[in-house]
């Protein structure tokens, strides 16, 4: 089932780079990820590099998504964006509860449970980040922190779309930290997601796709993709420099 699954290399830049930075980036990156195949290629950049970027990726690999975006369409949401916003700007897809969003800015499963149904019908991919604090994990509270966020933020996902959903597994104790979780961790927890999903459907289980996130870098990127249940990278610091991506992408190619 895995081989069917392709697998997606995403980088999410947080807030960082600005337009002109960007571009440079974009232009370093083209060519190094031009020639890799089997592997999907995403950068999930700040608001303000969305148009640039579209314009700058159009007819290559690589695919453009946003950090964050409002379930509501339109409203009196200040600093908020919309998913038919997104959408016009031909952004693909859109990161939704990073940890990051759920720690310093409130975001709570309430509001992504809204959020990945309405990217959905708004024809963006949604990558929907879960995972457990180091207190969670020492207690032995994992599994059940995953089966909460899962069970509730795609409680809305019709069985039928679930299979579209990307979900990125990101312990919280290994984001920016350089403590990646151990190969056996990380394939334990996906694994698990991956079974929440195929309780609700079978066909959706073996479809969709369960990144790994967290201190992901060139040097630990091979032995992480190779576990049979992990099917790519949500990248932050190391995804930040076009080589070292690029190198991570590579990693994932088939
Ligand atoms: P990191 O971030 O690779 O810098 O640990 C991952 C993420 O937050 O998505």
């Amino acid at each position: 089932m895995a081989s069917e699954r392709v697998p997606l290399v995403a980088g999410n830049w947080k807030m960082h780079k600005t337009e002109e930075e960007a571009e440079q980036y974009i232009q370093a990156l083209l060519p190094r990820v031009s020639s890799v195949s089997g592997v999907d290629v995403a950068i999930c950049v700040p608001f303000t590099d969305l148009r640039a970027m579209v314009d700058s990726a159009r007819g290559s690999r690589v695919e453009v998504y946003a950090q964050n975006m409002h379930q509501e369409a339109q409203g009196a949401f200040t600093g908020e964006i919309s998913a038919p916003m997104l959408a016009e700007l031909a952004v693909h897809g859109v990161v939704l509860g990073h940890s990051e969003r759920r720690e310093l800015f409130a975001e709570t499963d309430r509001a992504l449970a809204q959020k990945v149904p309405v990217a959905l019908a708004a024809g963006l991919k949604p990558i929907l980040c879960v995972g457990e604090t180091e207190e969670e994990r020492d207690a032995g509270d994992t599994e059940r922190k995953l089966r909460h966020q899962v069970g509730e933020d795609l409680a809305a996902v019709a069985d039928a779309e679930l299979g579209a959903v990307v979900i990125a597994y990101e312990p919280i104790w290994a984001i920016g930290t350089g403590r990646v979780a151990t190969p056996e961790q990380a394939q334990e927890a996906i694994a698990f997601i991956r079974a929440l999903i195929e309780a609700r459907s079978a066909e959706a289980g073996a479809q969709v796709r369960i990144l790994y996130g967290g201190s992901v870098k060139p040097e630990n990127a091979a032995e992480l993709l190779a576990l049979p249940d992990i099917d790519g990278a949500l990248v932050g610091g190391a995804s930040l420099d076009a080589e070292s991506f690029a190198r991570i992408v590579g990693a994932a190619a088939a």
